[in-house]
């Protein structure tokens, strides 16, 4: 049996022997009454690092998404949001379920990285005033488009232009700290453009659980109001959120390791399946496969790939590969393996 290299996502990862003793010994409380002193730590830190009034510790990225959503669109309004962006297209059922939020939908020109003046035209009143948009939503770095940053300078003029039709605007930073390390920013130039963000603790940051919704006080005493509302109050969270506080001090620092491992791996698959791949383009710890100019489609690939002991996922005829905490050089040199293997497979 061979050793199994598990890229289907950075969120497959195990937690740090540092992050299971903090849980261990965490100090909690239960937080529906909002005494849980790690979670609150939590929240303190993460209010401080983005620069917001306030934030709040949720169970997922959906969820500080979705509680988003529910804060700023009314039911019956519309979101604008990138084409392929997660919150308007892996949870637009739940968007429209829990909120009656339904989405306009802005191609961009690049990798998913919106452009501010498509950004104005999407804004522009409708005349019988029934097509409201009430938020605008930017992802940051942008998974479908190949873990691809948009720069501060790209979000603030983004920012601009909701400023001027005075609409908000969210940042969807699952993976702000993986933009943050490509910029050469603090996360707090990325949170001060926006009216307000999510981040994930559970993806490159290597938790086991959860994410962080920051804002102004008012938005996060309503989001605090709509987690209890969607069922998300948990009580001693304080055990996942200690491994949280780990993951924030500890884990920013080690991203770049992961998008050097990303450009060693799409160097190696163009090596071997020309033009599926432009290394250059691989920015973060994100890379697809377009496997569309060989014999076999994605799902062959995925399953061939898993026969030789390495787990990816695919969108459309692409295969889709994160590096993360769990993946060093030597993987990235088995993965290699694995792929000229399932290429020579008949
Ligand atoms: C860009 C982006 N936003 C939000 C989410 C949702 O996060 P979670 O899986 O914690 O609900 C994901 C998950 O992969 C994501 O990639």
């Amino acid at each position: 049996m061979r050793a199994r290299i598990d890229l289907r996502s950075d969120t497959v990862t195990q937690p740090s022997d540092r992050m299971r003793r903090a849980m261990a010994a965490a100090e909690v409380g239960d937080d529906w009454y909002g005494d849980d002193p790690t979670v609150n730590r939590l929240q303190d830190r993460v209010a401080e690092l983005t620069g917001k009034q306030a934030a709040i510790y949720l169970p997922t990225g959906t969820m500080c998404n979705q509680i988003a959503l529910h804060a700023y669109v009314r039911s019956g309004h519309l979101a604008v949001c990138e084409t392929t962006a997660h919150v308007g297209r892996t949870e637009v059922s739940s968007a429209a379920a829990l909120s009656g939020v339904a989405f306009r939908y802005l191609t961009a020109p690049d990798r998913g990285l919106l452009l501010g003046e498509q950004v104005a035209a999407a804004l522009a009143p409708d005349p019988y005033d029934v097509a409201v948009v009430d938020l605008v939503s930017i992802e940051n770095t942008h998974q479908v488009g190949g873990g691809s940053v948009m720069s501060v300078t790209a979000v603030r003029d983004v920012a601009a232009t909701c400023a001027a039709a005075g609409v908000p605007l969210y940042l969807d930073g699952a993976r702000i700290f993986n933009a943050c390390a490509v910029a050469g920013v603090p996360v707090a130039a990325y949170a001060g453009a926006v009216s307000s963000m999510m981040l994930c603790l559970s993806k490159g940051l290597g938790a086991p659980i959860g994410s962080v919704l920051a804002g102004d006080a008012e938005f996060i005493a309503e989001a605090r109001r709509l987690k209890i509302l969607f069922g998300g109050a948990w009580r001693q969270a304080g055990i996942m959120a200690a491994a949280g506080l780990i993951a924030v001090e500890e884990g920013p620092g080690r991203l770049p390791e992961d998008h050097a491992n990303a450009r060693n791996l799409a160097e190696g698959v163009a090596e071997l399946l020309p033009d599926s791949i432009d290394p250059d383009a691989v920015e973060t710890n994100i890379l697809f496969i377009d496997v569309s100019g060989t014999a076999r489609r994605a799902a062959e690939w995925r399953d061939l790939l898993a026969d030789e002991g390495l787990l990816v996922t695919m969108i459309g005829n692409r295969i889709r590969m994160l590096t993360h905490v769990g993946i060093g050089p030597e993987a990235i040199q088995a993965a290699l393996a694995a792929w000229r293997r399932a290429a020579k497979a008949a």
